[in-house]
């Protein structure tokens, strides 16, 4: 099977080569460009492409990688909100994900950013730099015997609660669907009672129609004043211009963003000798307690080994013809 690399950061393309060596039949090609409707032409002669979180797999894409005689999208990520699986369908295009690569990498890296939001780590690390060793503006509150509210308990979920727990904190949670396994340390509550009770509230649930901005004016005003939301799910669960307007009314302690809305043409890129046209990071950057990072909650080289070796079993499986729970329907 041939397979067009679209999007390839240096870090891709080792773990990549290194998994590879198992699945002698795959060959690869590594191109820089990301996946798009005017770049999809350049898969003619590819039985597969591969892609990532922010690609454009949209109906226009799909429709001319069939064109140019792709079969199999392989997505290297969990999330597949950016690929039209109806016009992949229509067109006989397989598409297949990597659901769980390591919960703990994303669920450690959103306990990292609820830390650094409380404690203003990202501050600190700057006044020191400078000589400056004063501690105002620096407090923060302690997490053990508070309360942590998960949103969505499903791998990374479940990981978070985990983690929460040896905090020593009192965890609840809400699902529509619940996780037995975790009914031992978890309380499962309806959503506004999480919402009011959190002293941490960390979104996990996949972004859907019924999730699209969960975090809004109304929600944000059922939390507890003082409250740290971290959101390493997806952007558009939250309402960027609610959440600033409740940073301004002082409603949060801190916030602490891997994603956010409109991060699709900076996640991965260089953009620092620019003239941004968005100012969205900017403004949630001018807060003192914001703390934002770029996609990067899955970045951790377990992570990255899981996601090469579970994308290219996905190819032999496609290649085989071979069912496969990672079908994305
Ligand atoms: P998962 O599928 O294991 O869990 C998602 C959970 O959300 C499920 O338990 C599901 O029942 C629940 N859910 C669905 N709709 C809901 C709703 N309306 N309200 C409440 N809960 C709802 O997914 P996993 O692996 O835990 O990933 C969660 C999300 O994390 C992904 O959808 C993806 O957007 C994001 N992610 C972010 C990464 C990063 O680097 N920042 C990396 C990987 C995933």
């Amino acid at each position: 099977m041939k397979i067009l690399f679209f999007d390839t950061k240096s870090y891709d393309k080792d773990s990549f080569e290194k998994e590879k060596r198992k699945y002698p039949s795959l060959e690869i090609d590594y191109l820089k460009t990301d996946l798009a409707p005017r770049t999809a032409q350049l898969a003619h002669g590819y039985d597969a492409v591969c892609a990532f979180v922010n690609s454009d797999v949209g109906t226009d894409t799909v429709e001319r990688l069939h064109e140019a005689g792709v079969k199999t999208i392989l997505m290297r990520c969990a999330g597949y909100n950016n690929v039209s699986l109806e016009t992949a369908a229509r067109c006989g295009i397989r598409v297949l994900r990597v659901p769980g690569y390591s919960p703990e990498a994303v669920a450690e890296h959103a306990m990292a950013l609820a830390l650094a939001a409380d404690r203003r780590m990202h501050k600190a690390y700057v006044k020191v730099r400078e000589n400056d060793f004063s501690l105002g503006g620096l407090m923060g509150f302690n997490f053990y015997r508070k309360t942590a509210g998960i949103i969505g308990t499903g791998k990374i979920g479940a990981a978070m609660a985990r983690i929460c727990r040896g905090f020593g904190m009192e965890v609840i949670a809400y699902d529509l669907y619940e996780d037995k396994s975790l009914k031992e340390f978890v309380t499962y509550k309806p959503l506004e009672k999480v919402l009011a009770e959190g002293d941490l509230i960390s979104l996990h649930c996949p972004l859907t129609d019924e999730t699209y901005h969960l975090i809004n004016r109304e929600t944000i005003a059922r939390m507890k004043d003082g409250v740290v939301l971290v959101n390493t799910s997806r952007g558009a669960l939250v309402k960027t211009e609610d959440l600033i307007e409740g940073i301004r009314a002082r409603k949060f302690h801190g916030v602490g963003l891997d994603v956010y809305e409109e991060e699709s043409s900076n996640v991965f890129e260089d953009r620092s000798d620019e003239i941004l046209e968005h100012s969205t990071t900017a403004r949630l950057l001018s807060f003192p307690n914001v703390m934002i990072t770029s996609h990067q909650g899955f970045f951790t080289a377990e992570a990255l080994a899981a996601i090469a070796d579970t994308t290219l079993q996905n190819a032999m499986d496609a290649q085989q013809g071979r069912e496969n729970s990672n079908i994305c329907r």
